[in-house]
């Protein structure tokens, strides 16, 4: 019956994090792969400020009907405050439509079944390069993509320019993906005046901008990090922005984000709400309770809120902390080379430029996994093993 099925080739993300749990080198392999958080123990943090929050829920916990398709009122409200203000005018005009994900990529994929219905004849633009599985998430709902500059290759930096000018070339409705933040796999961000180049474009040619934000905290902070959902509604813009609270709450199994849509007037946004349950009742129906009340139950507590903040200013300046380590390290042991990408490129992910072989050999060398397109999760390092993968990457690139 089932013999025509092909096998599946894998995911270059979780097979790599895979083939990491079954290497043998327990004592020296190090996990870069994934886009993880851990601790200077190597181990992925329980928050505390998460913790109490889990146990008021636990505490609380009665009867689970099931939620509505949208989600919960109280997660949905929770995650609107965080990213646009409780007093921001496009929330007190109702023009904003929220559900409740099952992680960001499950926002992801019902915006990319919504476009699909309503937007039918566009494109999605992708960065070049992006999360890997970005294509295929809208692949999978029936979107051509295509990409837009980004990465430059020669200076570890961006093709601003080259982007920009894409952009002025797309035509109206086109969909533009967009990394609010510490983006993935870069870790090449734009700054408060390309936001508003790109806003200004996006507007100019009827653009519509989807933000991904699945790092919120990890760049320069959780406010600080909205900069460019604070530019697209100085802008006017309509626009998507799919939220993960996986890493900066480090709920990752929870699945925790959501989508919200800004659209021009209420009545629209009511409409695009109605599309938005149209697609998730078809999907998986409606999602799970646990995350979200833990996640809201944090967001709506001021005391808990700011104990969380306080933990991600931390995992943020660790990470800060591992890149100056890799960096000095490495220029000591290549001094002839220029590795300040690691100190200008932002959140968990560096690309550090190494070539599929390279990898192969820092790997099956070193036991150092890094994705084959060069990519490195630097939160995955600490103080213990942050000297021998340098030394290890360094006899990589120098061989
Ligand atoms: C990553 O990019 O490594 C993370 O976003 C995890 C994933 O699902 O790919």
């Amino acid at each position: 019956m089932f013999s025509h099925v092909p096998p599946y080739a894998g995911d270059p993300i979780l097979s790599l994090n895979e083939a990491f749990q079954k290497d043998p080198r327990t004592d020296t392999k190090v996990n870069l792969s994934i886009g993880i958080y851990f601790d200077e123990a190597g181990k992925i943090p329980a928050l505390a400020s998460v913790r109490e929050a889990e146990l008021r829920v636990v505490q609380n916990a009665g009867a689970r009907p099931y939620l509505p398709m949208e989600g919960a009122a109280n997660f949905r409200s929770a995650v609107q405050h965080l990213l646009f203000g409780a007093e921001h005018p496009v929330l007190r005009a109702a023009r904003v439509a929220t559900i409740q994900g099952v992680g960001s990529s499950g926002g992801l994929k019902v915006a990319a079944d919504f476009l699909k219905a309503h937007f039918p004849d566009t494109t999605v633009y992708l960065s070049d390069p992006t999360w890997d599985n970005h294509r295929a998430v809208f692949e999978g709902s029936g979107l051509p993509t295509a990409t837009y500059p980004y990465y430059d290759a020669a200076t570890g930096g961006l093709r601003f320019d080259a982007m920009l000018e894409a952009l002025r070339g797309l035509p109206a409705r086109s969909v533009v993906l967009l990394h609010a933040c510490c983006h993935n796999p870069t870790g090449v961000d734009l700054n408060a005046s390309q936001w508003q180049q790109v806003a200004q474009v996006a507007q100019e040619r009827g653009l519509l901008p989807f933000l991904d934000l699945a790092y919120q905290g990890y760049g320069d902070g959780l406010q600080e990090d909205l900069v460019a959902v604070r530019t697209f509604l100085d802008a006017n813009l309509s626009f998507l922005l799919a939220n993960s609270f996986s890493k900066n709450m480090s709920v990752y199994g929870e699945r925790c984000g959501a989508l919200s849509v800004v659209c021009p007037t209420a009545q629209q946004a009511e409409q695009v709400l109605g599309q938005l349950k149209f697609n998730i009742r078809r999907n998986y129906s409606n999602p799970p309770t646990h995350g979200g009340q833990v996640v809201a139950t944090l967001l709506n507590d001021p005391g808990l809120r700011a104990q969380w903040e306080a933990e991600v200013n931390a995992m943020r300046e660790r990470i800060k902390a591992m890149r100056s380590a890799l960096h000095e390290v490495l220029c000591t042991k290549l001094p002839g080379r220029n590795f300040d990408y690691f100190l200008t490129q932002r959140g968990m992910f560096s690309y550090t430029g190494l070539t599929a072989a390279q990898v192969d050999a820092l790997r099956e060398q070193h036991g150092v996994y890094i994705l084959k397109s060069g990519r490195m999760c630097v939160a995955g390092l600490n103080r213990r093993n942050v000297e021998p993968v340098a030394v290890a990457m360094a006899a990589v690139l120098g061989a």
